[in-house]
């Protein structure tokens, strides 16, 4: 399905976050992605499927094993042109013609009843606000496999559960205001560093992979993530380019 830029524009200014296709074209450079890393990590797999990863590794190694794909699939070069391509028209409208791109693409593994995964959280202040973060699942995402957002309005509440003592306060919270209840392999979550976010416990039986990165424009400013370190450039306009620093 194609994406309607305008109303993806408006949906992200109003929530922070927005759900969209990747292009078409590029759906089988994921698919390939996939195959690649079966083919490499053919012992852990066992011929299992990328949902059923978990029947042949257990959660003492899964962050081993989580590790040495990340490295493996970063060896790519094309990867991140390609994911790029695959969302190209959103990424140059929330953007601009300047950006820049994390150097190392993450991968999230979520193995069902796996209880080790970030706390409810939002990127900034450690990332810029000004930028987007790019959330690609690898296999369909349902229920609890699903990443929970919460909207931009609610971002002083948000605060205030942070802040408190209740033991169950994250898990009330989102339970009530947690958006994305499904996301598609073809899909991606776009959405903005300030914005809540929370990874329930995988109450499925399948595992969930996602790729995770973030993209900036050059010239907004910085968190106390900086250019060398953590980003690099990947596309300049002809004029910045003239004065490239
Ligand atoms: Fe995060």
């Amino acid at each position: 399905m194609e994406n309607n830029l305008k109303k993806i524009e408006n949906e992200f200014f109003k929530k922070g976050f927005v759900k969209v296709n990747l292009q078409k074209k590029y759906f089988s450079k994921y698919k390939n992605l996939k195959k690649f890393i079966k083919k490499k990590f053919k012992k852990e797999f066992k011929n299992n499927d990328f949902e059923y990863f978990h029947k042949n590794v257990s959660f003492k190694e899964i962050n081993k094993v989580r590790m040495d794909i990340i490295n493996f699939i970063n060896k790519n070069q094309k990867l991140k042109e390609n994911i790029y391509f695959s969302l190209k028209p959103i990424i140059d409208t929330m953007l601009g013609p300047d950006i820049i791109i994390q150097k190392s693409i993450n991968l999230g593994i979520q193995m069902p009843e796996d209880t080790s995964r970030p706390l409810f959280h939002k990127d900034t202040p450690l990332s810029s606000y000004h930028e987007i973060v790019l959330w690609i699942p690898l296999v369909d995402c349902v229920k609890s496999m699903c990443m929970l957002m919460v909207e931009k309005k609610m971002l002083k509440k948000a605060e205030k559960i942070l802040n408190g003592k209740q033991k169950d306060r994250f898990e009330k919270f989102i339970k009530k205001h947690g958006k994305l209840k499904e996301i598609k392999f073809g899909q991606a979550l776009v959405f903005n560093t300030n914005n809540y976010h929370y990874i329930p416990i995988n109450k499925t039986n399948t595992t969930r992979w996602a790729l995770n990165l973030r993209l900036k424009n050059l010239f907004t400013p910085y968190g106390e993530r900086n250019l060398l370190d953590y980003y690099e450039i990947l596309k300049i306009s002809p004029i910045s380019k003239m004065y490239s620093i």
